[in-house]
């Protein structure tokens, strides 16, 4: 899964393709590479490593172009090197493409083209796909037409894009399945062709988006669409309201740094302007539930990684707030075993970027059953945004960093109201519970800036623990979710081995491991299951576990009890798990610094995922 970026205009092209692969960085960044047209044919340069190693095989020659595609790449077929990098060219070397997905069916295309003669220069199915589409042109077909025929023949889902030395006034891009996205944004000389926003908008906000299923051919002065038919195809232009300001570090050393610390400001735009207290209201105004709140018999929140976590509270605010039997699953194991679903099981899929294919598999494996879904995300205008009956916008912003930190504790705020508006249609929650309920959550954007002043603390715990090379995190209830959130940040950006689990479980197996060398981290919430954490605490200790404890002000807790405490501010129970991640991104963000680790872009990561 990668990044992609074409572009036509009077500019010079590789300048405009650099900038917009940078944006897409969060989507892989092992390989980049760019192919632009000049008086000479096509030039291609590709290697090995991030944007700024590219930049580098940039020179005069390639400057003077205005017409190119390039690519930043997350391998999947094929190991990291230069010749796997894209673009790839087909047999007679005058076409070149750039491409997002994976072809299921490689095998077979591969030896039907190798039976046939052709030789391929890397191990990508990228370049099996540049093949078929020379084969089409040498037939007669344009671009446009060799492009589409081809991705009907592919398994799988893809975005491509096309170049050739022979029609140099015309971008060709193409898309099947939900891989990523394509959207072409029109500047007034100039235009733009990439898989997400953040590569369009610094230069222009008029968009239209390329549909699974279609081509667009795209020019200086206009696209036009096809389905992958060649039957033309209407897309109507929208625009986008995010400035590239937005995701400056604004003099944080790291991206991370500044999202974690943006939080008090970002889950408040999340809530604010739906919650008044004063009359107390819960106004979704941008959503509608698709479906009669009080027809829902069950509830099941499907997605990946971090929005996974945020969906285990997510089942529980369903549960408490609206009384509806809910549940988190992984959107890929759900995807293909879902179990019985009816137009009663209301699905509420998760996903900041709204592009992860897991999801998207999961959300279109529940329509095919009939269910209502509900989508929450950050992205304005992404992929489940589309597939999804209502949507519920996070508003927090565009979140840069690959590990995921102001974007969870949004959607831990959005699912609170979600569950509060569910549970008043239910009647579920009376005129006096709702009034406190949403002053709960209305307090908690200031809770979290509490919870970021003991960065200090965290900071030094950072500097001592850095060096285990395994650490445990448990948590019981709605701190379960957040001590597997809390082990996830460390492993993404510190690589340190963490593992976290119910700490009702500890003496179900993890106990074996606990030794002095592998730190505990335990959260404690002051709730019911506070004291159950606490004999996992001592149970820990009396094996001569090392245990960091998180827990909340005004818990009364004996001196001694762990190694070391961290305190976050004292909040209603369902609004501490929004307070108690806090710390825990901080660690790892920390322990990542110590560590000298790339903590935007950590190893074989992307920040959104459009491949199963
Ligand atoms: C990727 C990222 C994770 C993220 C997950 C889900 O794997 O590396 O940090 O939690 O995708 O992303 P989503 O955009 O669907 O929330």
């Amino acid at each position: 899964m990668c990044g992609i970026v074409g572009y036509i205009g009077d500019g010079s092209a590789a300048p405009a393709i650099l900038d917009g692969l940078r944006a897409l960085e969060y989507r892989g960044y092992d390989s980049a590479g760019l192919a632009v047209l000049t008086a000479e044919g096509l030039s291609v340069r590709r290697r090995a490593g991030r944007i700024d190693d590219l930049a580098l095989l940039i020179d005069d020659e390639l400057m003077s172009s205005a017409i190119g595609i390039g690519h930043t790449r997350w391998a999947t077929h094929g190991a990291v090197t230069d010749n796997n990098a894209h673009p790839h060219a087909d047999a007679s070397g005058r076409l070149v493409i750039v491409h997002n997905g994976m072809t299921d069916n490689v095998t077979e295309l591969r030896a039907e083209l190798l039976a046939d003669g052709h030789r391929f220069a890397s191990e990508t199915d990228t370049e099996v796909i540049a093949h078929l589409i020379g084969i089409q042109r040498d037939a007669g077909a344009s671009l446009t037409d060799a492009v589409g025929r081809t991705l009907r023949r592919l398994a799988g889902a893809h975005s491509v894009l096309a170049l050739a030395a022979d029609e140099p006034d015309l971008l060709v891009g193409g898309r099947v399945g939900s891989a990523g996205g394509l959207v072409v944004g029109h500047g007034s000389s100039e235009a733009f062709l990439a898989s997400d926003l953040p590569a369009v908008v610094r230069h222009t906000r008029n968009l239209q988006v390329v549909e699974a299923g279609e081509t667009v051919t795209l020019r200086t002065d206009g696209a036009e669409f096809q389905d992958l038919n060649s039957r033309p195809r209407h897309r109507r232009l929208f625009s986008v309201p995010w400035g590239p300001m937005a995701a400056a570090k604004a003099g944080h050393r790291h991206f991370m740094h500044k999202e974690i610390h943006e939080q008090p400001e970002t889950l408040a735009d999340t809530i604010r302007p739906r919650v008044t207290l004063d009359p107390a209201e819960l106004r979704l105004h941008d959503f509608q539930l698709p479906v009669d709140a009080k027809a829902v018999d069950r509830a099941v929140i499907v997605a990946s990684g971090s929005s996974n976590f945020a969906g285990m509270v997510g089942a529980r605010y369903l549960r408490d707030l609206a009384r509806i039997p809910a549940s988190a699953e992984v959107a890929s194991e759900f995807a293909y075993a879902p179990g019985p679903l009816s137009d009663r099981t209301l699905i509420v899929a998760i996903s900041q970027s709204g592009a992860t294919a897991d999801v998207l598999l999961a959300v279109e494996r529940a329509r095919d059953a009939g269910a209502p879904v509900v989508a929450l995300v950050n992205t304005v205008g992404s992929e489940l945004t589309r597939t999804a009956d209502a949507t519920l916008n996070l508003h927090a912003g565009p979140e840069i960093s690959v590990a995921a930190t102001k974007t969870f504790v949004s959607q831990l705020g959005a699912l609170y109201l979600l569950a509060c508006h569910v549970g008043e249609q239910r009647n579920i929650l009376p005129a006096d519970q709702l009034a406190r309920r949403l002053a709960d959550i209305a307090h908690a954007p200031l809770a979290v800036a509490r919870a970021l002043e003991i960065e200090p603390q965290i900071e030094d715990l950072a500097r001592r623990f850095h060096d285990a090379v395994n650490f445990l995190y448990m948590g019981r209830g709605l701190a379960h979710a957040i001590a597997l959130e809390g082990a996830l940040k460390l492993k993404e950006i510190s690589y340190i081995h963490a593992e976290g689990f119910a700490a009702g479980e500890l003496k179900h197996g993890p106990i074996a491991l606990v030794s002095p060398d592998m730190p505990v981290v335990a959260v404690a919430l002051n709730d019911e299951l506070r004291a159950k954490t606490l004999n996992a605490v001592a149970q820990t200790r009396s094996r001569n576990g090392r245990v960091i404890l998180v827990a909340t002000e005004g818990d009364d807790l004996e001196d001694g009890i762990a190694d070391e405490v961290i305190i976050v501010p004292g909040t209603p129970s369902l609004i501490a798990p929004i307070t108690s991640v806090i710390p825990l991104q901080l660690f790892a963000y920390h322990i990542a610094v110590w560590l000298g680790v790339d903590v935007d872009q950590p190893r074989n990561l992307a920040k959104s995922v459009t491949v199963e």
